[in-house]
C-alpha cells in the first residue's frame, strides 16, 4: 500500500488590503456590524489579478521551496468556483505556467467544500500507485462575482489562494477517515456565475450572476449538518473530538465555529482562525490557514499532528477529513 504525505504547504493573497471602514466609504455598513456578526476585520481584493494568477504564484512557491523540477509533477487540482473561465481550466493555466509539462490538470467545483474534497481526491490518486506527485491548490478571486451592491455579502468575502504539495512515501495513511457529503436539494439557497440560454433555438434567462447567499439558512446549515458530519468521522477514525490537535474549519463566519466548538465539546482553542485577515475566501480559506499554521510554527509537517479539515458551503457541499500532518 502506497501512502501519501503533505510535504509542503503555500499561500499567498493580493496585497490590497481592504479594512471594514473602508467598505463603510462605500456603502452602507459599519466595522461594529461587520465584526460582530462574523468575526472578519479585513479581506484581501484583486486588483488585477486572476484566479490563475494566484494559484501559480502558490504552485511556483511549492515547487520551489520543494526544490523540484516542475516535470515531475503527476497532476494539478485546484478547487475553485471562481475560475478565470471554464475552458481553459485555472488548473490547466497554472501547469502552463509553472512547465508542470508532465501533469494532467483540472478544476474541481466543491465552492468552500473544494479543498477538502479535492485532497481526499487526490489522496487516492496517489494512495492507488498511480501517481507520484501532485498539488492540490484552492484559488479564489470572489470579488470578481460579488454584488457589490449587496452589503449583506460583499463585507464577507475575500480573495486569496493557497495549496499543499502532496507526495507518495509515508508510513502511514494521510487520511485518517474521512466524510464527504453534497445535498443538491438545498443548492438554491447559495448561487454564483449563472449563464444565460440565448441561442436561435432557446431563451432563457436567469435572474442574476452575481453570488446570491441566504445568510440565515446557510448559518443554519453550517451549525446543524457540519459538526454530526465532524462527529461521524471522528467515530471512523475511532477518535474522541479531545484527541484531535487542531480543528481547520472553513473560515466563513467566528459565530459558527464557537458553535461548532461547543457542540463537539472540544475548547474553542483547537478552533484555528483567521477570517480576521481575509474574510471567507471559499476553496482557499483551509490551505491558507494551513499554510499559516505551519509557516507561524503552530504545527510542522512531521507526522505528528492530527488535524481536522472540514469545509462546507455552496451544493451544498460539506465534509472532513481527519489527517495526520
Ligand atoms: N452592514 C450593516 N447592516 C447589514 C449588513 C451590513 N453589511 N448586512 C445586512 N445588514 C442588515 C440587514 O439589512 C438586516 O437589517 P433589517 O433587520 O433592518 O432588515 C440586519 O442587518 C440583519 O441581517 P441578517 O441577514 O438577519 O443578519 P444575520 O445576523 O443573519 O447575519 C450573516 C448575516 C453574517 C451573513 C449570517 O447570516 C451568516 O454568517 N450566515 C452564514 C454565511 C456563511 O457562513 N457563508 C459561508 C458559507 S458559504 C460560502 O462560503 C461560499
Amino acid at each position: 500500500m502506497t501512502f501519501a504525505k503533505i510535504t509542503q504547504v503555500a499561500h499567498y493573497v493580493p496585497e490590497n488590503v481592504v479594512s471594514n471602514d473602508d467598505l463603510s466609504k462605500i456603502m452602507d455598513t459599519n466595522d461594529e456590524w461587520i465584526y460582530s456578526r462574523t468575526g472578519i476585520k479585513n479581506r484581501h481584493i484583486s486588483t488585477g489579478e486572476n484566479t490563475s494568477d494566484l494559484a501559480a504564484k502558490v504552485a511556483k512557491q511549492l515547487i520551489s521551496d520543494s526544490n523540484l523540477s516542475p516535470e515531475t509533477i503527476d497532476f494539478i487540482i485546484v478547487a475553485t468556483v471562481t475560475p478565470d473561465s471554464l475552458m481553459p481550466s485555472t488548473a490547466a493555466r497554472v501547469q502552463a505556467q509553472v512547465g508542470a509539462v508532465n501533469a494532467f490538470a483540472y478544476d474541481l467545483t466543491a465552492a468552500c467544500s473544494g479543498f477538502v474534497f479535492a485532497l481526499s481526491t487526490a489522496e487516492k490518486l496517489i494512495s492507488s500507485g498511480a501517481y507520484q506527485r501532485g498539488l492540490v491548490i484552492g484559488a479564489e478571486v470572489f470579488s470578481k462575482v460579488i454584488d457589490w451592491s449587496d452589503r449583506s455579502t460583499a463585507v464577507l468575502f475575500g480573495d486569496g489562494a493557497a495549496g499543499v504539495l502532496i507526495e507518495a512515501g509515508a508510513s502511514q495513511p494521510l487520511i485518517i477517515a474521512e466524510k464527504m457529503q453534497t445535498d443538491g436539494s438545498r443548492g438554491n439557497s447559495l448561487l454564483s456565475s449563472y449563464a444565460d440560454i440565448q441561442t436561435p433555438f432557446a431563451s432563457v434567462s436567469y435572474e442574476s450572476s452575481n453570488l446570491s447567499m441566504e445568510g440565515r439558512a446557510i448559518f443554519d446549515f453550517a451549525v446543524r449538518d457540519v459538526p454530526k458530519n465532524i462527529q461521524a468521522t471522528l467515530e471512523k477514525a475511532n477518535l474522541s473530538a479531545e484527541e484531535v490537535d487542531y480543528y481547520l474549519l472553513h473560515q466563513a463566519n467566528s459565530r459558527i465555529l464557537d458553535k461548532m466548538a461547543k457542540k463537539l465539546g472540544v475548547t474553542r482553542q483547537k478552533f484555528l482562525q483567521n477570517m480576521q485577515e481575509y474574510g471567507n475566501t471559499s476553496a482557499a480559506s483551509i490551505p491558507i490557514l494551513l499554510s499559516e499554521s505551519v509557516k507561524n510554527g503552530i504545527f510542522s509537517l512531521d507526522g505528528q499532528t492530527k488535524v481536522v479539515l472540514t469545509g462546507f458551503g455552496g451544493g451544498l457541499t460539506w465534509g472532513t477529513a481527519i489527517i495526520n500532518l
